[in-house]
């Protein structure tokens, strides 16, 4: 039976680091990824308590190269949505590390990058950290309807055992920059009616009283009468005087689940737009990712 990566079916995290590169030089990358695992697996007895996770996860041109044409098969470059609202900025490696200490992070980040040294091209790199109750910066609780529950977990978001690519997973990953001093400007009721649940409390609103382009409108979507389910491991990041926001990521056995809600929030499925688009955040940039099992990954 394949091994998900780590990082996958942890919730128990603090920080995070998402960096995303090219790849320069395609000869040593699978020698690479096997010795970040043994970074990563020296780093976890070094940072005992902080329960430090990674995932190494691949764009569709570098994953294609490996020829693994059943593995992955639904991965593709992001396309962008929206018009544009929804830019691409696709790369060839992401780099997820998680725990709860920023130093264990940064360690692991450091020694990973020096592994695979000038074979990539860092095209970004992010810091995300935890607030009080899991809240956004503009203030409301992210993650509450996320699958908690180990199983809901595994069955969400890693590829079942029966398939050729089990244990893998698909990523998309977005940075959105927020607005703060645009979204203060709308009272709390219109912050409410944009995410479809009450600030303070994190009250669900039902139905029957939801806007439209509300943003559980447009994520808690279902098809045939089936959840389209993903699993979110987003943070906030960035500075106080200077760009911030939230590094959504999230994983799922299908990438179709993470693009129909892309589709939804950006207009490509009824015109209908995010109320978050309007009133608090722009996408910035966006990227799907393979992240294969380790068996796969000691072995590209
Ligand atoms: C500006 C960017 C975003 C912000 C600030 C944001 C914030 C939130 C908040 C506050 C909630 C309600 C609490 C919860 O259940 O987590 C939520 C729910 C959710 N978000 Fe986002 N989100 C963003 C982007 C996205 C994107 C890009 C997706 C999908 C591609 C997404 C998918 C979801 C889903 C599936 C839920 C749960 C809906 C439900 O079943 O009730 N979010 N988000």
């Amino acid at each position: 039976m394949a091994t998900a990566q780590s990082l996958i079916l942890s919730e128990q995290f603090n920080f995070s680091i998402w960096i995303e590169a090219n790849i320069a030089d395609n000869a040593n990358i699978s020698i690479h990824c096997r010795n970040s695992l043994d970074i990563l697996s020296k780093l976890q007895k070094q940072f005992a308590n902080d329960d430090l996770r990674m995932t190494l996860a691949f764009g569709k041109v570098y994953w294609d190269s490996l020829g693994h044409t059943a593995e992955g098969a639904e991965l593709k470059d992001f396309p962008s949505y929206g018009n544009g609202l929804a830019p691409a900025t696709q790369c060839d490696l992401l780099i997820h590390i998680q725990s709860l200490s920023f130093d264990a992070n940064f360690t692991c980040a450091q020694d990973v990058l020096s592994e695979f040294a000038n074979d990539i091209i860092i095209k970004s790199e992010e810091h995300g950290f935890r607030k009080g109750e899991s809240r956004g910066i503009e203030g409301f609780v992210d993650g509450t309807e996320n699958p908690h529950q180990i199983d809901d977990i595994r069955r969400i978001a890693i590829i079942a055992d029966d398939k050729p690519d089990a244990s893998g997973s698909y990523i998309v990953l977005q940075k959105y920059v927020h607005n703060l001093n645009k979204w203060e400007s709308f009272n709390i009721n219109m912050q409410e009616e944009a995410v479809g649940r009450s600030k303070a409390e994190n009250i669900e609103f039902t139905k029957d009283i939801r806007h439209i382009r509300s943003h559980l409108t447009r994520t808690n979507l279902k098809e045939d009468g089936v959840g389209l389910k993903i699993v979110r491991r987003s943070l906030p990041f960035g500075k106080v005087s200077a760009e911030h926001g939230l590094m959504f990521v999230a994983y799922c056995a299908t990438l179709h689940n993470i693009e129909a809600q892309l589709q939804s929030m950006f207009g490509d499925t009824d015109g209908k737009t995010d109320l978050l688009l309007e009133r608090l955040s722009t996408a910035v940039s966006g990227a799907y990712y393979f992240a294969p099992s380790i068996e796969r990954l000691m072995d590209l």
